[in-house]
């Protein structure tokens, strides 16, 4: 990857790296509709009549952003990244560029200012999602092309939709303080002048991060429903439920137990996780996904320390328990009761403290021979996603066995 030119970007990361754990919101016209955010392209609706069955009814009567956040919180979430324009094109805020805008139709206001308000003063990061497709914009190619555009139609088109999209950009940057994240979304036909969007981004807004997908140079890599972890900085992002944006007839959220594990499982690759939710229109998240998020915050209420800052691990992913670190702790997570006794033979460092880390108290274990055994586990855990013992180690985290992940290996 190539780095910000503009800035020290190892240092302005350090956020990113502490943070681990962020909430995606899904939110725009669509979700007047109910059928996901690709509705339009699905169901090939004219702008006519997008405008008819989604913007226009659309009021956003209890929007209210401050919940947001103090959900993100109590669920232990550290930035949110919020949909300001989806690939309808429509933008979520008052800007000169197009009246296909929040402030114009449907809820009559701005909707990004009170966001980022809310989210800076609480102290979390502000993150603003923003699709490079547009298919309400002329000049976008093939909006209704399963599943990619066709080609620019000529390089005035693309000069044209690229100027559109960097003074949307510029005012998403200057209007709104501190933006701390931008996350691009693809569906972009090539060649289009990434590059230039992003350096504008870094020379507006230096310390910002950028996700890779409008190309370098940028600051982190997303993968989408899947934990793919790479070498640089990066960032997997999960649904709560089965869309992103809110889905008529969604009666369950994911089970809280599984999003955990890949929280832990990108924590244990230096990885971040971002977990989505979908507002309905009027702005409220839904009962079903509030619950599912109340049991990832009261896990987190009690652990979060395996998770903010987390390094990368460089233990095997073959264990029945995960192991995150923070030096000089390695942290053992137990997601379900296991029997009394656990023998673990992965770390080869002396252990000099084992704890719970939800109360302090200790673990009774034996070291020797290579292993570490605890004994007296509970039959039964206090919190219910599971419990984490906490090693004091000395030296640096070292496996007994180099772990290996041979390229191509048939299980990853
Ligand atoms: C995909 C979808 C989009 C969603 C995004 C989130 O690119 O097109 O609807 O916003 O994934 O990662």
């Amino acid at each position: 990857m190539k780095k910000n030119p503009l800035s020290n970007t190892s240092n302005k990361l350090q956020w990113f790296a502490d943070a681990r754990f962020g909430l995606f919101i899904h939110w725009g016209p669509y979700s007047v509709a109910g059928r996901g955010e690709w509705v339009m392209n699905r169901e090939r609706m004219s702008l006519t009549s997008y405008q008819q069955e989604c913007v226009e009814p659309w009021r956003a009567e209890n929007y209210d952003p401050e919940r947001w956040v103090a959900l993100a919180k109590k669920t232990g979430m550290k930035y949110l990244v919020l949909t300001t324009r989806h690939h309808d094109g429509f933008c979520l805020w008052d800007t000169q560029t197009t009246t296909w805008n929040a402030k114009n139709m449907g809820p009559k206001k701005d909707l990004v200012r009170p966001f980022v308000d809310a989210v800076r003063n609480a102290g979390l990061g502000v993150g603003l999602y923003y699709s490079g497709a547009d298919w309400s914009h002329l000049d976008y190619p093939g909006p209704f092309e399963r599943d990619w555009p066709a080609d620019w139609p000529d390089a005035k088109a693309r000069d044209r939709f690229m100027t559109f999209c960097m003074i949307q950009m510029e005012e998403l940057l200057t209007h709104y303080g501190k933006i701390d994240l931008i996350w691009f979304d693809g569906c972009i036909p090539k060649p289009f002048a990434g590059e230039l969007l992003n350096r504008r981004i870094y020379e507006l807004q230096p310390d910002i991060l950028i996700n890779n997908r409008n190309g370098e140079p940028c600051d982190f890599q997303v993968c989408e429903k899947r934990i793919q972890p790479c070498k640089g900085p990066w960032e997997a992002c999960f649904q709560t439920s089965e869309s992103w944006s809110w889905m008529r007839g969604q009666i369950r959220g994911k089970h809280p137990g599984d999003l955990l594990r890949s929280l832990l499982t990108c924590a244990k690759d230096g990885g971040n996780f971002l977990l989505n939710v979908g507002p309905q229109a009027d702005g409220a998240i839904t009962e079903q996904e509030e619950v599912v998020l109340a049991k990832i915050g009261e896990w987190m209420r009690h652990h979060g320390e395996s998770v903010y800052g987390s390094e990368r691990s460089p233990f095997s992913w073959n264990t029945q328990y995960l192991l995150t670190i923070r030096q000089p702790y390695i942290y053992l997570h137990l997601l379900r009761p296991i029997g009394p006794d656990l023998r673990v033979t992965d770390i080869a460092n002396r252990v000099v403290e084992a704890t719970w880390l939800h109360d302090g108290s200790p673990v009774d274990y034996l070291q020797q021979d290579g292993a570490i055994t605890f004994r007296n586990l509970p039959e039964e855990f206090p919190i219910t996603l599971g419990l984490v013992i906490a090693l004091r180690i000395e030296g640096v985290p070292r496996p007994v066995v180099e772990y290996t992940r041979p390229e191509g290996a048939f299980w990853l």
